[in-house]
C-alpha cells in the first residue's frame, strides 16, 4: 500500500497516545445498549495496535479506563472489566505474532484481581518482544500519578537519597508511571471532544494534539495513516524559530 510507503519515508511519531472515546455515542446511534459500543471499540483496539507495528511506531499507548470512569454505572464498569479480560486473552497471540510487548500504567491495584492477573499474565508473556510496546492506561489519572511521583520523591528527600536543589525533570520523568517511555509525539482524541480529561498532562507538552469526530468504534487503520500524515505535515518547533530548524 502506497500510503504506509509515504509514511515511513517522513519521521515517523516515536510515540503516539489515544483517547479512545465515543463508544456510547456509537452504540446509541445504532439504538444498542453502551457495551455494545464497548466490544466494538475492541476490535478498533486489535485494527490500531496492528497499524502502528507495521508503520513501525515504537510505542503507542491507549487510554482504556481513567480514575474518574469509576464513578460510572456498575454495571458499566463491570462489563468493561469483563471484555478486559477476554480480550487480553484473546489478544495474546496478535501481541506474540506482531512482536508486541504489553505494558501498563494507572492505579493497577486499584483493579479486580482477575483484570490484574490477567493483564500480569500477559505482560509476562510478552516482556522480551521488541517491535513496538503498548502500554494500556488502566484506572489511569495523570493528578494521581503526579501525586504519586511527589509522594516518592518527598519521601527519598527524606530520606537523604535524593537533595531537593538535585531535582530536576529526569528526575520527575523517572518516578511517572511511564518511567520507560519518551513523551508523547502524538495524542489522538476521537469522538470529536476537544479535552484531555486527565490523561498524561505532563508527558503531552509537546504533544502535537490530533482531534476527529470519528467514533472511536468506527476509528480504522486509515483513520491512523490519516492521523499520521496530518502530524508529518506539522513544524513542531519546540519554542524556536522556524529559521533555527533548517
Ligand atoms: C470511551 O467511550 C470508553 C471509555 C471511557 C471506557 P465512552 O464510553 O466514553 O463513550 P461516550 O463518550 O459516552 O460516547
Ligand atoms: C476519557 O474518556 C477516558 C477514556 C477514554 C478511557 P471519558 O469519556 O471518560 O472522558 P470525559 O468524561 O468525557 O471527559
Ligand atoms: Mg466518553
Amino acid at each position: 500500500m502506497n500510503v504506509i510507503k509515504d509514511i515511513k519515508s517522513k519521521a515517523l511519531p516515536k510515540h503516539v497516545a489515544i483517547i479512545m472515546d465515543g463508544n456510547g455515542r456509537w452504540a446509541k446511534k445504532k439504538g444498542m445498549l453502551r457495551t455494545f459500543g464497548h466490544e466494538n471499540g475492541a476490535k478498533a483496539v486489535k485494527q490500531v495496535v496492528e497499524a502502528s507495528a507495521e508503520l513501525g511506531i515504537e510505542n503507542l499507548t491507549l487510554y482504556a479506563f481513567s480514575t474518574e470512569n469509576w464513578k460510572r454505572p456498575k454495571l458499566e464498569v463491570q462489563t468493561l472489566m469483563k471484555l478486559l479480560v477476554s480480550s487480553l486473552k484473546k489478544e495474546i497471540k496478535t501481541l506474540q505474532d506482531n512482536n508486541i510487548k504489553l505494558s501498563a500504567i494507572g492505579n493497577l491495584k486499584s483493579l479486580p484481581t482477575k483484570v490484574y492477573n490477567e493483564l500480569f499474565d500477559v505482560i509476562n508473556t510478552t516482556k522480551t518482544n521488541n517491535r513496538m510496546t503498548l502500554t494500556l492506561a488502566l484506572s489511569y489519572g495523570s493528578r494521581e500519578e503526579l501525586l504519586n511521583t511527589v509522594k516518592e520523591i518527598s519521601i527519598k528527600v527524606k530520606n537523604n537519597i535524593i537533595s531537593p536543589e538535585k531535582i530536576d525533570e529526569s528526575i520527575i520523568n523517572e518516578h511517572l508511571y511511564t518511567q520507560n517511555l519518551p513523551d508523547v509525539d502524538l495524542l489522538i482524541r476521537t469522538s470529536g471532544e476537544k479535552r484531555i480529561s486527565n490523561f498524561l498532562l505532563w508527558q503531552i507538552a509537546y504533544a502535537e494534539l490530533y482531534f476527529t469526530n470519528t467514533l472511536w468504534p468506527d476509528f480504522t487503520k486509515q483513520h491512523l495513516y490519516e492521523s499520521i500524515i496530518e502530524y508529518q505535515k506539522r513544524e513542531r518547533r519546540f519554542g524556536k524559530t522556524s529559521e533555527q530548524l533548517s
